[in-house]
């Protein structure tokens, strides 16, 4: 058995042996740290690779060092290297030899570097790499002609980043040889044009093209593309080829950050699954067609291709069917656009839509009956359009089962169909805040009708969690508001003159986050809240806090802009033992009375937002910041008299003496005869 044992206790031994051996070498000699087939050496201001005695490594980690230059023996030490990072160094020039020991070299990270300089020699390098499969070129300051030198005969390359380059113009040469591509970024360069640039990558999936300065891009007929990122360019235009009867595979669009004035013309066959189009200035045209005020505006645009061999495409601007193939839709991001309506059956034909994002647009009415929203959404985001009324029908409310975020906040809502929420059987969190909608009384519910205005309801709805009311021009809530709810969220604030009577005690167990910013609410009992968090109490012109606070568990705590002037040191030690960010701006607070303060100071967890804002009056009403308030003269009530004799008498005394001295200035006389009268009287010798 011993026997056993020995060879075992060696082998855990010997990996320990090398890294204790690589630890302890001087550091000029192996800068590097060692573990198993790895060689990390970053950081080092080495100049050179270093050389290593060991022929089995195949990861090299050379980042933040000061390497000019790869000469044709640095990697000579490394026949088993599979893995070279060079990124954030001072790299013109790989020599044209380097990896003719390094055949197995599949990944090559030169981010951060100046290979705009040498980048003639460096191509005549990489060409020497049979089997490299992802190489990272960012950040290097390489043009058009630089990059596509740089990138002759790589067909074996698979993953290729070029982004924060200086390249303007794409064309079929560009990317000529990397038959194997899958992944191609080309984010933050300058690209304007692209022609024919990907037509040799017939395995390219995924395509990043943020950040650069493309105007437009028509004729999209790559079939094979999974992933296409051109947010913050410029485009006014997306054009998929119309005619083409193949299926795309492109799943992801993100045009967002754009100028699109349509929505996009996407491929009539697809499987698009995720579609971000915000931050655009679409919006949806048919009331322009055949429209008697515009009788000579023209309903096609054609764009003509410079290059012969493509065909010409022709759009139909006012036609509202013509956004392609939208059947497989989860995702839509429609935030910050001009959307004023859906065009008919445009909701309908995404059937398996699961969010659509559509805040700050210009919606005006909304019909969920209509549209036939699909029985997948699960969030829907309205809020910041125009809306004054939603529509829908029981049977339709009924169908939005899968419904859990509905965001109807910012619209000048007065209508809202009756029982909306509680027909929604998943909803977790609801917005309404800014609307003038109200809660409904108890009777209200029974005597039921369609006419109600805005009022809401949501009794029995066992799955809501968040519910938001701010600025809702509430002014009481029924006690019975929020009984059987199990709501973590409630937000209030920005209903100046709230009466929320008894109507939180229910929600007490479970209630997290309480907003009741800016509802002049004064006492309120929280010794029952054990699961609140976060408390806003700002702009309420509370003197005191509520005792029963020191009892919470409280994180958060907002009592900016209220007429707080001191706080008890109990109230305050028990409070600042738990909190993590407190608000404390734009109180009166007592420069005498700062112990509290210094409780709150002395605990290092405890984050005091804009702690040098926070002031502090003295006895002359002078405002001084709180942190420095220390130095001040403070006295008890009584000894104020005492502290205005200490204070007047000097300042009379000087004023006296002041007097005095300015009298004998303007009548010197006064003084020389005095002076004469008195001693220099005539001596009788
Ligand atoms: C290259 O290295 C940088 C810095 O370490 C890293 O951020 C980047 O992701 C790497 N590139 C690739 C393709 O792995
Ligand atoms: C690049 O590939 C072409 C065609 O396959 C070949 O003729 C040429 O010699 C290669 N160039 C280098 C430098 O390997
Ligand atoms: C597209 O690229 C931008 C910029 O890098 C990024 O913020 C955004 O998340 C990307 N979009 C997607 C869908 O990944
Ligand atoms: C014609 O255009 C005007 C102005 O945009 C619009 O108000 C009107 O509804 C349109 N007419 C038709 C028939 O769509
Ligand atoms: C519309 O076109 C016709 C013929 O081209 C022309 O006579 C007419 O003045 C145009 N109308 C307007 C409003 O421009
Ligand atoms: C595109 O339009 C131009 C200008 O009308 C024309 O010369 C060219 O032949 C058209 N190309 C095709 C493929 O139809
Ligand atoms: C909403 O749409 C339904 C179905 O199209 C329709 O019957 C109903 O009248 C519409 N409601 C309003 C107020 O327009
Ligand atoms: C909710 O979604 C699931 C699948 O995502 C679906 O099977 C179910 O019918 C939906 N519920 C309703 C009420 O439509
Ligand atoms: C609802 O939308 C508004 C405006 O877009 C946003 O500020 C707010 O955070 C959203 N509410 C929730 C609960 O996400
Ligand atoms: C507290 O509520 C006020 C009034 O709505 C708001 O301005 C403030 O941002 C809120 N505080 C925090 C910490 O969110």
């Amino acid at each position: 058995m011993p026997v056993h044992g020995v060879p075992l206790i060696l082998l855990c031994l010997s990996p320990m042996w090398r890294i204790l051996i690589a630890v302890s070498c001087p550091r000029q000699h192996t800068p590097c740290q060692l573990a198993e087939r790895t060689a990390v050496c970053n950081n080092c201001k080495l100049s050179n690779v270093p050389e290593s005695h060991r022929s089995d490594i195949e990861t090299l980690q050379l980042d933040y060092n000061d390497i000019e230059t790869l000469q044709d023996t640095s990697l000579q030490s490394y026949p088993s290297l599979k893995s070279l990072s060079i990124a954030f160094n001072r790299l013109v020039r790989i020599e044209s030899n380097t990896f003719e020991s390094s055949k197995l070299l599949e990944r090559l990270n030169l981010t951060n570097n100046n290979l705009n300089i040498g980048y003639q020699e460096t191509g005549l390098a990489l060409r020497k790499l049979p089997g490299i499969r992802i190489l990272d070129l960012s950040e290097n300051k390489l043009d058009n002609e630089m990059a596509s030198l740089l990138l002759q005969n790589l067909t074996s390359l698979e993953h290729l980043c070029l982004s924060g380059n200086i390249l303007r113009r794409l064309d079929e040469n560009s990317f000529r040889d990397l038959h194997q591509l899958k992944d191609l970024d080309l984010q933050r360069n300058i690209i304007f044009e692209i022609d024919g640039a990907f037509d040799s990558n017939a395995q390219l999936q995924r395509l990043n093209l943020a950040f650069n300065y493309l105007p437009c891009l028509t004729d999209f007929h790559m079939t094979q593309l999974v992933f296409l990122n051109v947010s913050h360019n410029a485009i006014e235009w997306f054009i998929s080829r119309q005619e083409l009867d193949s299926t795309f595979h492109l799943e992801t669009l993100d045009l967002s950050n754009n100028k699109l004035l349509f929505f996009p013309f996407l491929p009539s066959k697809g499987n698009l699954r995720n579609l971000y189009l915000s931050h655009n200035i679409v919006s949806f045209y048919k009331h322009l067609a055949d429209n008697v005020s515009y009788p000579n505006s023209t309903s096609t645009v054609e764009f003509f291709n410079v290059n012969q061999y493509s065909s010409n495409v022709t759009a139909q601007l006012w036609n509202d069917d013509l956004f392609g193939d939208v059947s497989a839709l989860k995702v839509l991001d429609l935030r910050g656009n001009q959307v004023t309506y859906f065009p008919e059956g445009f909701i309908k034909n995404m059937p398996f839509l699961s969010s659509l994002h559509m805040s700050s647009n210009c919606l005006e009415t909304l019909n969920l009956t209509s549209e036939q929203f699909s029985g997948t959404l699960s969030e829907l985001d309205i809020s910041n359009n125009r809306l004054s009324q939603i529509f829908a029908d029981e049977s339709t409310l009924a169908s939005l089962g899968n419904l859990t975020y509905f965001n109807l906040s910012l619209n000048g809502l007065t209508e809202l169909p009756f029982g909306l929420f509680s027909s929604l059987q998943s909803i977790r969190s609801v917005d309404i805040s800014y609307n003038n909608v109200n809660i409904c009384l108890s009777n209200d519910v029974e005597m039921s009708t369609d006419a109600i205005p805005a009022c809401v309801d949501w009794r029995n709805i066992v799955s809501l969690r968040q519910l938001y009311l701010k600025g809702c021009h509430l002014k009481a809530i029924p006690s019975t508001a929020f009984t059987a709810l199990s709501l973590t969220h409630l937000e209030l604030s920005d209903n100046p003159g709230l009466v929320v009577q008894n109507s939180l005690q229910s929600l007490s167990r479970t209630l997290q986050h309480l907003g009741l910013g800016n509802t002049q609410i004064q006492d309120l009992d929280f010794s029952d809240f054990q699961s609140l968090k976060y408390l806003n109490l700002s702009r309420n012109s509370l003197a005191h806090l509520p005792p029963s606070l020191q009892n919470t568990d409280l994180k958060v705590l907002d009592l900016r802009d209220n007429k707080l002037s001191t706080m008890p040191s109990g109230q305050a030690s028990a409070l600042a033992s738990k909190l993590q960010t407190v608000f404390l701006t734009g109180n009166p607070f007592n420069c005498c009375q700062t112990e509290w303060f210094r409780t709150f100071e002395t605990i290092e967890t405890l984050n005091i937002v804009e702690l040098s804002k926070i002031k502090c009056e003295d006895l002359f009403q002078v405002t001084h910041s709180i942190e420095n308030s220390q130095s001040f003269l403070c006295l008890e009530t009584r000894d104020t008299i005492l502290f205005y004799i200490l204070l007047f008498v000097p300042v009379f005394v000087s004023l006296l003496g002041i007097s005095v001295i300015i009298l004998l200035t303007f009548k010197p006389k006064m003084l020389q005869k005095s002076i004469k009268k008195k001693y220099l009287k005539p001596t009788s010798y």
